[in-house]
């Protein structure tokens, strides 16, 4: 199967883009009437190949977040597709069923466009699909929806307005983007009939720096039933739940013992937020800080129906984490910051494809990795090319105002991109299998990654 990807162009830097793509009709589904690069779905087992145009004025790349795949064609700043080139890419489908994502990944001498690029409207969702997974029964079809939450600030005729320039844009390079609305599918939140029975709500945060907490109008627990590495072994319960930028979550809910009449909201409810920028902080003059409360959807209860298959007690039997012993490598990455320069990882900011000694891993290799964050910050970091399992989250220093935020962390099942909180000391493990080569690790808060805090590691 063949898709192509066409980046649209933007008349103005600051207008935003449409990305279109074309492809086969089942490969391909539009994500609402707006901005969003539509949906991509893919089956495990499957090569795809994709066509990359870029009609930008400036370089991109398309990366494909979440995915095994060899390093050239995983969209790194390295191989950027120039103005008006293109290039094919070609893949195997081999990641577990899940929801995943593509996003721009370009890096010039001037920093990241990432956050740019992505914010314009150049990402959407990327759907894995597999027999293990459909043979579960979860609500499909209707009952099944795909939720892309990001934050848009606007100006005159409907454009999107990014960094403005001057100490505004300073502030948001240092803390990351805050739109002042939030929008799902490129649309203002909106409310959708459904019947008495099951939903899945797939949801992905695609925003560039907004951390949700997301909870139901009526207090009931969040049923959890996957990660941004597909289902979880089973089902698990939270009071909310905490998603970070490039995090995907993947909820079930149980309409059927809603009264038709009835609706039930999604909401991101209110938090902290930190001692700057956030709801008490000196950023409180923002239409929408972080933790400021919203809702994202409305399930309105229109009708009684039947069916719906009960929730399965297992989802995934065969999931497997890396394992890791006493001898098992630990590799430490301290998270900081550099004074007006940006962002680092172990005092080091983003060069380009350089590789230091302590970045170098084995293939075939299971390693620990801590990530130790003393800044003020949040971030959620980020490794390229797999998937890893949390193996230990320990709060050393103060949560420096972000510890509501904790009791909605998922760390069962597998990751990508995991929020390590202000004081914490996150382990991961990870396994480097078939593919050697150069690959990236970084926050992805996108001005952070666009500000240096980005490394490429090599496996060999
Ligand atoms: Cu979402 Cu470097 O990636
Ligand atoms: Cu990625
Ligand atoms: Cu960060």
């Amino acid at each position: 199967d063949t898709v192509s990807i066409l980046s649209g162009s933007p008349s103005e830097v600051w207008r935003y883009t449409a990305n279109r793509l074309s492809g086969p009709e089942d490969t391909l589904t539009p994500l609402g009437d707006g901005y969003c690069g539509p949906v991509i779905r893919l089956r495990r087992g499957q090569r795809v190949r994709m066509r990359l145009e870029n009609r930008l004025p400036e370089d991109t790349t398309v990366h494909w977040h979440g995915l095994h795949v060899p390093p050239d064609v995983d969209g790194q700043p390295r191989l950027p597709i120039g103005p008006g080139a293109a290039m094919t890419v070609a893949f195997n489908v081999v990641d577990r069923a899940g929801l995943y994502w593509y996003h721009p990944h370009p890096h010039g001498p001037d920093g990241g466009r990432v956050g740019f690029q992505s914010y314009a409207g150049l990402a959407g969702p990327l759907i894995i699909e597999d027999d293990t997974e459909r043979a579960l029964g979860l609500p499909a079809g209707d009952q099944e929806m795909i939720l892309l939450l990001q934050d848009r600030s606007f100006a005159g005729d409907n454009e999107l307005t990014y960094l403005d320039g001057g100490m505004g844009s300073m502030m948001t390079r240092m803390r990351g983007f805050l739109g002042d609305q939030v929008l799902v599918n490129g649309r203002p939140p909106e409310t959708r009939d459904v019947g008495t029975r099951p939903y899945r709500l797939r949801i992905l945060n695609g925003s560039n720096s907004r951390i949700y907490k997301l909870a139901w109008s009526d207090d009931r627990p969040v049923t959890v039933i996957g990660t941004g590495g597909g289902l979880l072994a089973a089902p698990e319960q939270r009071p909310f739940v905490t998603l970070a930028p490039a995090q995907r979550i993947d909820l079930w809910v149980d309409l059927s013992t809603t009264e038709p009449g009835k609706a039930l909201r999604l909401v991101s409810d209110s938090y902290r937020g930190g001692m700057m920028g956030g709801m008490g902080g000196m950023m409180s003059d923002m239409a929408l800080p972080a933790g400021a409360r919203f809702d994202v959807l409305t399930l309105s209860v229109t009708r009684r129906e039947r069916g719906g298959a009960p929730l399965p007690k297992r989802l995934a039997d065969a999931l497997q984490l890396p394992t890791v012993d006493q001898d098992t490598r630990v590799r430490r990455f301290e998270l900081g910051v550099v004074m007006m320069r940006g962002f680092a990882i172990n005092g080091r900011q983003f060069r380009g494809a350089t590789v230091a000694d302590d970045e170098t891993v084995t293939l075939g290799d299971t390693e620990i990795w801590e990530f130790v964050n003393n800044t003020m910050m949040p971030h959620p970091m980020h490794v390229h090319g797999l998937q890893f399992a949390v193996i230990g989250r320990k709060q050393v220093g103060s949560r420096r105002g972000w510890s509501g935020l904790a009791a909605g962390l998922v760390d069962a099942g597998l990751h990508d991109t995991i929020l390590v909180l202000p004081g914490e000391h996150l382990r991961i493990a990870l396994t480097f299998t078939d593919f050697d080569g150069l690959y990236l690790y970084h926050c992805h808060n996108m001005e952070h990654e666009d500000n240096g805090m980005m490394r490429y590691y090599r496996v060999r």
